[in-house]
Parts: structure tokens; sequence; C-alpha cells
């Protein structure tokens, strides 16, 4: 039941309806609803959204910024974890290349195969129905030559069915990144700490803390906008610059670990919610503790299988 229809029950004398009570009760309701389209089923992000949108597009993430709307992204790598998000209202789905930590236990992102992120974007795919999907192309599949990028982006979308594609550099991918635009597939870049090439940066501490890293960094950005990047995430940055590149460009700048000052935020679901628990890098929040909910309900679980207590009479045929 809608919310608006919830009220609008709620105000009608209790009684036993007749089929006039119904009509006034349908024409209330309406009415009602005319003047008040909050719906329940978003509505903390809807209350602070500047304009209601039934699907997400690239376009829509650009009118945010222009509206001054910040926009959220988060996670997801299967169909249930994606399906939660997406009816949660959140505006990007990023089946992230960090899967590879997350899903597989990997120390990197590198070892992830095009193959295992098409499983696990078109998993998403199936789940979403407002949020915009947006694909991590891997380590490997693009770096080498544009046309083998092209061929990776385009098995993404082919096979599973995701909206855009996200890859990680500047200039140096610049080739690759203007053929894949070339084909009509949207591209989100990722500059800062790009976790592919880790092994270049030794560790994950703050990037773009000197200024030459600083300079080369707003020229990338300006860079990916000119080629026709729709966005762009940069990650683990101070705060001040990660600004100063949002303030710079036309397209929303999403930041992890780059303060507020920019067009949206993006983290880590598994994260975020406390199912990782060894992780605790400064610019995250956690709002759940599911690590130990979770590992408190198995605990549960095994007491009573081992002490008979589960399944009782009511729980079985
Ligand atoms: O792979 C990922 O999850 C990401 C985010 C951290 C931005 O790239």
């Amino acid at each position: 039941m809608s919310f608006t229809n919830f009220l609008a029950l709620k105000m009608m004398p209790k009684k036993q309806f007749t089929s006039n009570d119904y009509l006034s009760f349908y024409f209330f309701s309406k009415i009602f609803a005319y003047f008040y389209p909050l719906n329940f089923k978003h509505s903390k992000n809807m209350s602070l959204a500047k304009k209601q949108y039934k699907r997400v597009t690239t376009n829509s993430l650009i009118e945010m910024k222009h509206n001054g709307e910040k926009i959220s992204m988060l996670t997801a790598y299967d169909y249930t974890m994606a399906k939660i998000v997406d009816s949660a209202g959140i505006d990007v789905i990023l089946v992230g290349d960090s899967a590879s930590n997350v899903m597989a236990g990997h120390e990197t992102t590198l070892p992830i195969t095009l193959n295992e992120m098409i499983y696990h974007a078109s998993a998403v795919v199936r789940a979403s129905s407002r949020s915009l999907v947006v694909v991590d192309l891997p380590f490997g599949s693009y770096q080498s030559d544009p046309k083998e990028a092209l061929r990776s982006a385009i098995r993404i979308m082919k096979e599973s069915g995701g909206h855009a594609i996200k890859l990680e550099g500047g200039k140096e991918i610049k080739e690759s990144i203007k053929r894949i635009l070339n084909a009509g597939i949207p591209v989100m870049g990722h500059l800062g700490l790009t976790p592919q090439s880790i092994y270049k940066f030794g560790t994950y501490t703050v990037r773009a803390k000197e200024e030459a890293e600083a300079e080369k960094l707003i020229e990338d950005a300006l860079l990916l906008e000119k080629l026709g990047c729709f966005s762009l995430v940069i990650e683990k940055v101070p705060a001040a610059l990660a600004k100063r590149v949002a303030d710079k460009l036309t397209i929303p700048v999403i930041g992890i670990g780059a303060g507020g000052g920019v067009d949206g935020q993006v983290l880590v679901t598994h994260d975020m919610v406390g199912m990782t628990h060894e992780f605790h890098p400064r610019f995250l929040r956690r709002y759940l503790n599911l690590f130990e909910d979770m590992s408190n309900a198995f605990k549960k679980y095994s007491k009573d299988v081992k002490s008979q207590d589960f399944p009782n009479e009511d729980e079985q045929y």
C-alpha cells in the first residue's frame, strides 16, 4: 500500500464501507497523491532529490550535478545485493573489480577476468530496475591496445547488459577511451588511487599530495571530460584537490576518500555494511556491523542444530 493510500485509509471514518465509500476513497487518494507526490519506496533519497528518475541514465547524472543534487553510488556483484541496493534508490550500482577482493578473496583487483566480470555484471543487471549499472573493465582487458579495449567493452555491454563501463587512467589510455566512446559505449573514468596500478604505487596511501601529481590529475580529468566521458571517479586524494576538479568539470565527479566537495560518493557495499571487518580506512563510514550480526546468527544456528532445538514442531512437515 502506498503512503498516500495508507494516509487516506487512516483518515476515513471506521465503519462498514459501501461502494460509495470506496469510490470517494479512490478519488480522495488520487487528489492526495497529486498534492503529495512522495512515495515511501525511496523516501530517504527522494526527500532530498531534486527530480525523480524512473531509470537513472548517464544524462540523469549530469543533470543531477547541474541541479546540485549529490549522486549516490554503491558496489554490487550479485543479484541479491543488487536488488537491495537498487530498491533503496541508489543512483548508480558499480560492478567494481573490487569483486576480486570482496568476492574471490584476492589481495588485489588484478586477477579478476573479463568473463568473471561479465558473470557478476549480468546478475546485477537482472536485479536492477532503477539504478544505472556501471561495470569495471578488469586489468589486462584494455591496457594493451585500443582494439582490445573496444572488444572487451563490447563483450561487457553485449553479454552482461550493463549500461556503461569504467576504466582506470588518463592520458595513457586516451586512444582506448576514444575508440570505446566512438562505438557508443558510455565511459566513466577513474583517477587518483587506481588499484589496478597498485604495484606501481607500492601502497594504498593518499595520492596526489604533491603538486606535480595533482597537476597531472587535473589535466587527466579535463582530458577525460573533453574526450566525452560522462563522469569520473576520484579515489583517495586530498579533499581540496577533488573539489577543485569537481568545480572545473561539467561532468559529475564521484569521490571515494575524496571529501564532500565532489558531486557524489561511492563506497564498497560490503565495507559500509560491515560485512568486511579488517579494512577500516578513515573515509569509510560503517552503517551496520553485519560481520558480527551474521556471525552471531550462525553461532546461534549451530547451537540450535546441535541441541536439536531446530527444527521444532512448527518447522517441519
Ligand atoms: O572496484 C571498485 O569497487 C571501485 C570503487 C572503489 C570506486 O572502483
